[in-house]
């Protein structure tokens, strides 16, 4: 079946085709075997993960000199970016808007749709429909889980697509955020996450980074994950049931301690208390979930600390100063793994390869 035959036959409506397993959707958005849109973690395999590490660390080192940073600039010069943040974003809105810019993209932004024609009553569908009229890729963040799929599967029934990057999409999916946890991994752990230990902590419930991040696990052999979270936000079930199909074994525990001394990386995330429709945070004691100063003593020497940020009260501050905790280092690491994602979309990773 050709590619034109594929979409008619698989996209026909898209209450239909948002009930089809990830599986069947991938090829819709996936072109001469690259993502096209990134949208979900599972695109993301190991093949694929460990070539967009290298891409990154290629573009990081050729970047050092201002020739190789002239050159980066260069690559995608001629493309337009547009970048759709309608919720809260400082690290994902910030580290896109430098990667397009390493590379040379231009860019243009909305993050709110208060100063979108969306006020004036138009649809977010027909609002993303215009921006592509204007740019060569949309990268988005949105608080309706879905809704960047959605976008993506409308983009691609149009005579003009554009790529779509996925940068948050309710509680669902933050993909590229699980992309550059796992390169902070793959980085801290010299290329060697088959085997690790890793404790996920806090608001699993409703947390999309450790979603996301859990789905990537596929990608591991000898992974164990342990999810310590208060009984009210354990991870959902789809994620568990994904685990046991693939047969990565985890445990759940409210006991923090008992699984710190046994955890090669450590992942806190924080309270997701702008989900809340009836209160449901204040009626738990988080602070069993803190990562604290006296803990340091607890974990491995060599177990790493991370955290998507922002941080409430989840990790103190004192901890920043241990060599253990990389969480602004995996900041800083998102900048360049994305940058790598998008050189990829437009193929010109091989170029930073060669450089
Ligand atoms: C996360 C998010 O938005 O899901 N932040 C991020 O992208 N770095 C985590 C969070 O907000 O807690």
């Amino acid at each position: 079946m050709d590619r034109t035959q594929l979409m008619t036959s698989i996209s026909a409506d898209w209450e239909s085709f948002s009930k089809l397993e990830i599986a069947e959707k991938l090829p819709y958005f996936t072109r001469n075997e690259k993502i096209y849109d990134c949208l979900f973690a599972q695109q993301l395999d190991r093949g694929r993960l460990e070539h967009l590490f290298r891409t990154a660390d290629a573009l990081r080192k050729m970047t050092k000199t201002r020739e190789g940073m002239n050159i980066a600039n260069s690559l995608l010069s001629h493309k337009r970016a547009m970048l759709y943040f309608v919720q809260p974003s400082t690290r994902t809105f910030l580290s896109f808007l430098n990667a397009c810019h390493i590379l040379g993209i231009k860019t243009s932004e909305i993050r709110d749709t208060t100063t979108s024609s969306e006020v004036k009553g138009e649809t977010p569908e027909d609002a993303v429909r215009t921006f592509s009229s204007y740019v060569d890729m949309i990268i988005m963040r949105h608080p309706a889980p879905g809704f960047v799929e959605k976008t993506a599967w409308l983009m691609n029934r149009t005579d003009r697509p554009v790529p779509i990057i996925n940068g948050g999409s309710g509680k669902d999916q933050h993909p590229t955020q699980a992309l550059l946890d796992a390169y902070t991994l793959y980085k801290s752990f010299d290329g060697e996450i088959d085997g690790k230990t890793i404790a996920m902590v806090g608001d699993l419930k409703r947390g999309r980074t450790v979603r996301s991040l859990s789905y990537l696990m596929k990608n591991y052999k000898g992974v164990k994950l342990a999810f310590v979270s208060p009984k009210q936000f354990r991870m959902e079930n789809d994620i568990l049931e994904f685990l046991r199909r693939h047969n990565i074994p985890f445990i759940e525990t409210e006991d923090f301690g008992s699984v710190m001394g046994e955890a090669d990386a450590i992942y806190m995330t924080r309270i997701q208390d702008e989900h809340d429709k009836a209160g449901e945070s204040k009626a738990v004691d988080y602070s069993p979930f803190y990562f604290k100063k006296e803990h340091l003593g607890a974990i491995k020497k060599d177990c790493v600390i991370l955290h998507p940020l922002p941080r409430r009260f989840e990790i103190d501050p004192a901890v920043d100063e241990d060599r253990r905790a990389i969480y602004w280092r995996q900041e800083r690491n998102g900048m360049w793994v994305r940058a790598a994602l998008m050189a990829h979309i437009f193929g010109v990773d091989s170029a930073i390869a060669h450089e």
